[in-house]
């Protein structure tokens, strides 16, 4: 039985030692020195004995007991340590590796240039205008002196709500000039930029979505000289000192005289490319001095006020203030060609 005893500790000894985790060295707890465990086994066993041996053994018993549960606290410290060092080792946070940085966004080209245009046009003592997108037929065209019939009004040009067409996405920005004379006090000098729609389909220069950029002045003696001498500042700061601009006679309902100005070509400097399509001169907004009918019919007397506007194509400004070449490149958002400004 001694044998047995000194087989079972050393047995056992060798197994604890072995132990990688804390449930296996408690399994073999239940296996040595549980209920049913090998040494409680020997110990039922101490009644075949003689009465000499039994206390003998049985203190022999206890002793491996003892050394056993020992063995077994000093392990289960040493698992424990070992856990936890492992565990910081994991959880451990190099603050000398670099982080990583963000990857920031930033204002689309097409905005830098109305930031400059707005900054512009605040310079000169203009207050900016925001305005709705879905606008009355009203605002957008009686009241801007095109009547009914008026080619611009039809269904196969502009995207109406109701079978009446009396509500409309907006199809130009110039309802703003209205919205300003029925709600300021004058005299009036605004910009209105935003979003205006029609029935286009997309090539190298159209969109059914742009942007325009509206703008006027009605004061006291305001003539087209004041006109042209304010869209030219805006021509030079927007594109550079020297920048060639020419103004073309035109018509609009809401304007006489009306103009279109033109910038000469930032690819070709006037000599004609693809981008100007072969003219040397790129049209970046109508204008005009505001038709008397205009005034009068949101109650401003055209005998003692007069006044000019103008509506910009932000995208093609924006294209000649980056000289980027094509409309597509402005609405596609490739991140390599945003990132170039
Ligand atoms: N609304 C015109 C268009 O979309 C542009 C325009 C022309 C605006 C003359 C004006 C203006 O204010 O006076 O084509």
């Amino acid at each position: 039985m001694k044998e047995q005893i000194a087989k079972i500790k050393a047995e056992a000894l060798a197994a604890f030692e072995g132990t990688q985790a804390a449930a296996d060295l408690d399994a073999l707890r239940v296996k040595y020195l549980g209920k049913k465990g090998e040494l409680t086994g020997l110990l039922k066993q101490m009644g075949s004995l003689s009465a000499e041996e039994r206390p003998q053994m049985g203190q022999l018993v206890n002793e491996v007991k003892a050394s056993l549960e020992a063995a077994i606290e000093a392990q289960g410290k040493k698992l424990e340590a070992a856990a936890l060092e492992h565990r910081l080792k994991r959880e451990a946070v190099d603050v000398t590796i670099p982080g990583n940085t963000p990857a920031l966004g930033h204002k689309h080209p097409m905005y830098l240039a109305l930031d400059e245009i707005k900054d512009i046009f605040i310079g000169m003592g203009f207050t900016v205008l925001d305005g709705p997108e879905i606008e009355l037929a009203e605002l957008n065209f009686d009241r801007l002196n095109a009547e009914e019939g008026h080619p611009s009004r039809d269904w196969s040009d502009t995207f109406y709500f109701d079978e009446d067409s009396r509500v409309m996405l907006r199809s130009q920005t110039s309802p703003m000039q209205v919205r300003a004379m029925d709600t300021m006090e004058l005299p009036i000098r605004i910009i209105a930029p935003g979003r205006v729609y029609r029935k286009d389909e997309v090539d190298a220069t159209h969109s059914p979505m742009f942007h325009q950029v509206e703008g006027m002045v009605i004061d006291k003696n305001v003539t087209m000289a004041d006109l042209k001498g304010t869209l030219n500042t805006l021509a030079e700061q927007l594109f550079g000192k020297g920048t060639v601009t020419r103004f073309r006679p035109h018509h609009f309902p809401f304007t006489e005289p009306s103009c279109e100005m033109d910038v000469q070509c930032h690819k070709c400097g006037g000599v004609g490319c693809p981008t100007c399509k072969g003219e040397g001169w790129i049209e970046i907004l109508g204008a005009g001095m505001i038709h008397p009918r205009v005034l009068e019919m949101a109650g401003i007397d055209p005998e003692k006020w007069s006044g000019w506007a103008f509506g910009m194509g932000l995208e093609r400004t924006a294209m000649g203030r980056f000289k980027i070449s094509d409309l597509r490149l402005i609405f596609e958002n490739d991140v390599r060609f945003l990132e170039q400004f």
